[in-house]
Protein backbone atom coordinates (compact mmCIF):
# COMPACT_ATOMS: atom_id res chain seq x y z
CA UNK A 1 0.00 0.00 0.00
CA UNK A 2 1.53 3.11 -1.07
CA UNK A 3 -1.18 6.00 -1.02
CA UNK A 4 0.50 8.53 0.69
CA UNK A 5 -1.28 9.37 3.71
CA UNK A 6 -0.47 12.45 6.14
CA UNK A 7 1.41 10.93 9.25
CA UNK A 8 0.16 13.91 11.24
CA UNK A 9 -3.79 13.05 9.92
CA UNK A 10 -3.62 9.51 11.16
CA UNK A 11 -1.60 10.88 14.41
CA UNK A 12 -4.49 12.87 15.27
CA UNK A 13 -7.07 10.37 14.42
CA UNK A 14 -5.64 7.33 16.27
CA UNK A 15 -6.33 9.42 19.33
CA UNK A 16 -10.29 9.61 19.02
CA UNK A 17 -12.90 6.93 19.94
CA UNK A 18 -12.85 5.34 16.71
CA UNK A 19 -15.39 3.12 15.44
CA UNK A 20 -13.96 -1.03 15.34
CA UNK A 21 -16.00 -1.87 12.70
CA UNK A 22 -16.37 0.97 9.60
CA UNK A 23 -18.88 0.03 6.46
CA UNK A 24 -19.23 2.40 3.73
CA UNK A 25 -21.59 2.93 0.82
CA UNK A 26 -19.27 4.20 -1.84
CA UNK A 27 -21.08 5.88 -4.00
CA UNK A 28 -20.68 9.03 -7.01
CA UNK A 29 -18.13 7.17 -9.13
CA UNK A 30 -20.79 7.80 -12.34
CA UNK A 31 -22.18 11.54 -11.35
CA UNK A 32 -17.73 12.25 -11.21
CA UNK A 33 -17.28 11.06 -14.80
CA UNK A 34 -20.41 12.43 -15.95
CA UNK A 35 -19.39 16.17 -14.34
CA UNK A 36 -16.11 15.91 -16.42
CA UNK A 37 -17.65 14.42 -19.85
CA UNK A 38 -16.54 10.85 -19.17
CA UNK A 39 -17.87 7.75 -19.61
CA UNK A 40 -19.04 6.52 -16.28
CA UNK A 41 -16.68 3.65 -16.22
CA UNK A 42 -13.68 6.26 -15.66
CA UNK A 43 -15.46 7.21 -12.51
CA UNK A 44 -15.07 3.59 -11.57
CA UNK A 45 -11.38 3.20 -12.36
CA UNK A 46 -11.04 6.62 -10.54
CA UNK A 47 -12.89 5.16 -7.32
CA UNK A 48 -9.91 2.20 -7.08
CA UNK A 49 -7.66 4.83 -5.57
CA UNK A 50 -10.18 6.06 -2.71
CA UNK A 51 -10.49 2.43 -2.07
CA UNK A 52 -6.88 1.76 -1.78
CA UNK A 53 -6.91 4.88 0.85
CA UNK A 54 -9.77 3.56 2.74
CA UNK A 55 -8.19 0.12 3.11
CA UNK A 56 -4.77 1.62 4.43
CA UNK A 57 -6.44 3.94 6.79
CA UNK A 58 -8.35 1.60 8.59
CA UNK A 59 -5.30 -0.92 8.62
CA UNK A 60 -3.19 2.35 9.75
CA UNK A 61 -5.65 3.55 12.08
CA UNK A 62 -5.97 -0.46 13.60
CA UNK A 63 -10.06 -0.55 12.85
CA UNK A 64 -10.84 -4.00 13.62
CA UNK A 65 -13.01 -4.13 10.22
CA UNK A 66 -13.79 -2.36 7.10
CA UNK A 67 -16.72 -3.09 4.83
CA UNK A 68 -16.88 -2.04 1.42
CA UNK A 69 -20.42 -2.15 -0.33
CA UNK A 70 -18.90 -2.76 -4.04
CA UNK A 71 -21.81 -3.94 -5.90
CA UNK A 72 -25.34 -4.48 -4.72
CA UNK A 73 -28.00 -6.71 -5.90
CA UNK A 74 -29.98 -3.97 -7.43
CA UNK A 75 -27.08 -3.32 -9.22
CA UNK A 76 -27.22 -6.34 -11.61
CA UNK A 77 -30.16 -3.99 -13.09
CA UNK A 78 -27.52 -2.02 -14.77
CA UNK A 79 -26.47 -1.86 -18.14
CA UNK A 80 -24.52 -5.13 -18.80
CA UNK A 81 -21.93 -3.16 -20.78
CA UNK A 82 -21.29 -1.46 -16.73
CA UNK A 83 -21.81 -4.38 -14.85
CA UNK A 84 -18.74 -6.07 -17.30
CA UNK A 85 -16.52 -3.17 -16.62
CA UNK A 86 -17.39 -3.50 -13.04
CA UNK A 87 -16.73 -6.72 -12.25
CA UNK A 88 -13.64 -6.90 -14.36
CA UNK A 89 -12.35 -4.08 -12.59
CA UNK A 90 -12.88 -6.27 -9.45
CA UNK A 91 -11.02 -9.12 -10.57
CA UNK A 92 -7.86 -6.99 -11.97
CA UNK A 93 -7.73 -5.36 -8.70
CA UNK A 94 -7.88 -8.36 -6.66
CA UNK A 95 -5.24 -9.64 -8.64
CA UNK A 96 -2.81 -6.70 -8.30
CA UNK A 97 -3.35 -6.02 -4.84
CA UNK A 98 -4.49 -9.50 -3.47
CA UNK A 99 -0.15 -9.86 -2.30
CA UNK A 100 0.27 -6.76 -0.54
CA UNK A 101 -2.88 -7.31 1.55
CA UNK A 102 -1.46 -10.35 2.69
CA UNK A 103 1.54 -9.05 3.46
CA UNK A 104 -0.19 -6.17 5.28
CA UNK A 105 -1.79 -8.97 7.30
CA UNK A 106 -5.56 -8.23 5.94
CA UNK A 107 -7.87 -10.89 6.59
CA UNK A 108 -10.37 -10.60 3.32
CA UNK A 109 -13.71 -11.53 3.57
CA UNK A 110 -16.81 -11.46 0.63
CA UNK A 111 -20.39 -11.57 0.98
CA UNK A 112 -23.23 -11.79 -1.45
CA UNK A 113 -24.45 -14.14 -3.80
CA UNK A 114 -21.77 -15.52 -5.16
CA UNK A 115 -23.61 -18.00 -7.61
CA UNK A 116 -24.41 -14.99 -9.66
CA UNK A 117 -20.64 -14.41 -10.32
CA UNK A 118 -18.91 -15.83 -13.19
CA UNK A 119 -16.17 -18.61 -12.47
CA UNK A 120 -13.05 -17.00 -12.70
CA UNK A 121 -13.84 -14.30 -10.08
CA UNK A 122 -15.43 -16.75 -7.57
CA UNK A 123 -12.10 -18.78 -7.83
CA UNK A 124 -10.20 -16.04 -6.94
CA UNK A 125 -12.55 -14.86 -3.74
CA UNK A 126 -12.28 -18.28 -2.72
CA UNK A 127 -7.93 -18.06 -3.16
CA UNK A 128 -8.29 -14.87 -1.55
CA UNK A 129 -9.92 -15.90 1.43
CA UNK A 130 -8.22 -19.20 2.32
CA UNK A 131 -4.82 -17.15 1.94
CA UNK A 132 -5.56 -14.48 4.22
CA UNK A 133 -7.90 -16.89 6.42
CA UNK A 134 -5.18 -16.86 9.22
CA UNK A 135 -4.13 -12.85 8.85
CA UNK A 136 -4.72 -11.08 12.44
CA UNK A 137 -5.06 -7.55 11.22
CA UNK A 138 -7.67 -5.90 9.61
CA UNK A 139 -10.60 -7.81 8.31
CA UNK A 140 -11.86 -6.38 5.00
CA UNK A 141 -15.48 -7.20 3.85
CA UNK A 142 -16.22 -6.45 0.14
CA UNK A 143 -20.12 -6.75 -0.09
CA UNK A 144 -20.54 -7.64 -3.70
CA UNK A 145 -23.66 -8.89 -5.37
CA UNK A 146 -24.83 -8.32 -1.50
CA UNK A 147 -28.45 -7.11 -0.82
CA UNK A 148 -29.26 -6.97 3.15
CA UNK A 149 -32.97 -9.13 1.92
CA UNK A 150 -30.89 -11.44 0.02
CA UNK A 151 -29.02 -12.00 3.43
CA UNK A 152 -31.64 -12.42 5.28
CA UNK A 153 -33.76 -14.47 3.13
CA UNK A 154 -30.49 -16.63 2.72
CA UNK A 155 -30.19 -17.13 6.76
CA UNK A 156 -33.54 -18.26 7.05
CA UNK A 157 -33.68 -20.85 4.72
CA UNK A 158 -30.48 -21.87 6.49
CA UNK A 159 -32.35 -22.01 9.87
CA UNK A 160 -35.19 -23.60 8.00
CA UNK A 161 -33.17 -26.23 6.51
CA UNK A 162 -31.52 -26.96 9.93
CA UNK A 163 -34.72 -27.43 11.36
CA UNK A 164 -36.14 -30.07 8.30
CA UNK A 165 -32.50 -32.20 9.21
CA UNK A 166 -33.53 -32.20 12.89
CA UNK A 167 -30.67 -30.04 13.91
CA UNK A 168 -32.68 -26.48 15.82
CA UNK A 169 -35.37 -26.63 17.58
CA UNK A 170 -37.69 -23.93 16.31
CA UNK A 171 -38.81 -22.80 19.63
CA UNK A 172 -34.81 -21.82 20.23
CA UNK A 173 -34.31 -19.37 17.53
CA UNK A 174 -34.23 -16.16 19.11
CA UNK A 175 -31.52 -13.16 18.00
CA UNK A 176 -28.38 -14.79 18.53
CA UNK A 177 -29.54 -17.80 16.60
CA UNK A 178 -30.14 -15.60 13.91
CA UNK A 179 -27.39 -14.09 13.14
CA UNK A 180 -25.51 -16.98 13.49
CA UNK A 181 -27.07 -17.92 10.06
CA UNK A 182 -25.75 -14.32 8.79
CA UNK A 183 -23.21 -14.24 6.02
CA UNK A 184 -20.13 -12.87 8.33
CA UNK A 185 -21.13 -14.38 11.95
CA UNK A 186 -18.10 -13.37 13.19
CA UNK A 187 -17.89 -9.87 11.94
CA UNK A 188 -19.01 -7.42 14.45
CA UNK A 189 -21.51 -4.86 13.58
CA UNK A 190 -20.91 -1.54 12.48
CA UNK A 191 -20.70 1.18 14.55
CA UNK A 192 -20.30 3.65 11.71
CA UNK A 193 -21.63 3.93 8.08
CA UNK A 194 -20.53 6.73 5.41
CA UNK A 195 -21.98 7.11 2.21
CA UNK A 196 -20.59 9.39 -0.23
CA UNK A 197 -22.57 10.90 -3.19
CA UNK A 198 -24.99 12.74 -1.17
CA UNK A 199 -27.80 10.42 -1.08
CA UNK A 200 -29.41 9.72 2.05
CA UNK A 201 -30.37 5.99 2.00
CA UNK A 202 -29.36 2.32 2.86
CA UNK A 203 -29.64 1.04 -0.42
CA UNK A 204 -30.18 -2.77 0.96
CA UNK A 205 -26.61 -2.58 2.74
CA UNK A 206 -26.47 -4.65 6.19
CA UNK A 207 -30.29 -4.46 7.28
CA UNK A 208 -29.59 -6.43 10.04
CA UNK A 209 -26.56 -5.29 10.92
CA UNK A 210 -27.31 -1.51 11.56
CA UNK A 211 -29.80 -1.62 13.50
CA UNK A 212 -27.98 0.56 16.15
CA UNK A 213 -25.42 1.70 13.37
CA UNK A 214 -24.48 5.79 13.45
CA UNK A 215 -25.05 6.98 10.09
CA UNK A 216 -23.24 9.95 8.21
CA UNK A 217 -23.84 11.03 4.90
CA UNK A 218 -21.21 13.30 3.18
CA UNK A 219 -21.71 15.13 -0.79
CA UNK A 220 -18.91 14.03 -1.74
CA UNK A 221 -18.46 11.63 -4.56
CA UNK A 222 -16.64 8.48 -4.25
CA UNK A 223 -13.17 9.45 -6.51
CA UNK A 224 -13.19 12.82 -4.68
CA UNK A 225 -13.15 11.22 -1.21
CA UNK A 226 -9.62 11.82 0.27
CA UNK A 227 -7.96 11.11 4.03
CA UNK A 228 -9.28 14.93 5.55
CA UNK A 229 -13.12 13.48 4.17
CA UNK A 230 -12.76 10.78 6.51
CA UNK A 231 -11.22 12.34 9.15
CA UNK A 232 -14.12 14.74 9.08
CA UNK A 233 -16.81 11.43 9.53
CA UNK A 234 -14.61 9.87 12.17
CA UNK A 235 -14.48 13.45 14.35
CA UNK A 236 -18.47 13.27 13.72
CA UNK A 237 -18.62 10.20 15.08
CA UNK A 238 -16.28 10.35 17.64
CA UNK A 239 -18.75 13.31 19.75
CA UNK A 240 -21.81 11.04 19.13
CA UNK A 241 -23.36 9.54 22.20
CA UNK A 242 -24.78 5.82 21.63
CA UNK A 243 -27.07 5.18 24.03
CA UNK A 244 -28.92 2.07 22.97
CA UNK A 245 -32.21 2.49 24.09
CA UNK A 246 -30.80 3.66 27.24
CA UNK A 247 -31.21 7.57 28.91
CA UNK A 248 -27.86 9.84 28.80
CA UNK A 249 -27.95 9.90 32.42
CA UNK A 250 -27.66 5.94 32.71
CA UNK A 251 -24.44 6.57 30.51
CA UNK A 252 -22.99 8.99 32.78
CA UNK A 253 -23.31 12.26 31.17
CA UNK A 254 -24.28 15.28 33.27
CA UNK A 255 -27.43 16.90 33.37
CA UNK A 256 -27.07 20.42 32.00
CA UNK A 257 -30.20 22.06 34.37
C1 LIG B 1 -21.06 3.65 -6.98
O1 LIG B 1 -21.17 4.66 -7.90
C2 LIG B 1 -20.55 2.35 -7.58
C3 LIG B 1 -21.59 1.31 -7.67
C4 LIG B 1 -22.82 1.41 -7.24
C5 LIG B 1 -21.21 0.06 -8.27
P1 LIG B 1 -22.40 4.77 -8.89
O2 LIG B 1 -22.07 4.01 -10.12
O3 LIG B 1 -23.67 4.41 -8.24
O4 LIG B 1 -22.37 6.33 -9.20
P2 LIG B 1 -23.60 7.31 -9.32
O5 LIG B 1 -24.40 7.18 -8.06
O6 LIG B 1 -24.36 6.89 -10.53
O7 LIG B 1 -22.97 8.65 -9.44
C1 LIG C 1 -25.46 1.61 -3.61
O1 LIG C 1 -25.30 2.53 -4.63
C2 LIG C 1 -24.69 0.37 -3.89
C3 LIG C 1 -23.25 0.51 -3.88
C4 LIG C 1 -22.55 1.56 -3.50
C5 LIG C 1 -22.52 -0.65 -4.31
P1 LIG C 1 -26.40 2.69 -5.78
O2 LIG C 1 -25.94 3.83 -6.63
O3 LIG C 1 -26.63 1.41 -6.46
O4 LIG C 1 -27.68 3.08 -4.95
P2 LIG C 1 -29.08 3.69 -5.41
O5 LIG C 1 -29.58 2.88 -6.55
O6 LIG C 1 -28.82 5.11 -5.81
O7 LIG C 1 -29.95 3.62 -4.21
MG1 LIG D 1 -25.07 5.46 -7.20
Amino acid sequence: MDTDLCEHTLERLSRLRLPGHLAVIMDGNGRWAERGGRPRHAGHRAGVRTVRMIIEAAARLKLDALTLFAFSSENWRRPKAEVRVLMELFRTTLDRELERLHENRIRLRVIGDRERLEKPLRRRLDYAETLTRDNEGLTLVIATSYGGRWELAQAARRLGEAVQRGELDPSTIDETVFSSALSAPDVPEPDLFIRTGGERRLSNFLLWQSAYTELYFTETLWPDFRLDDLAAALEDYAGRERRFGRTGEQLGRVRHA
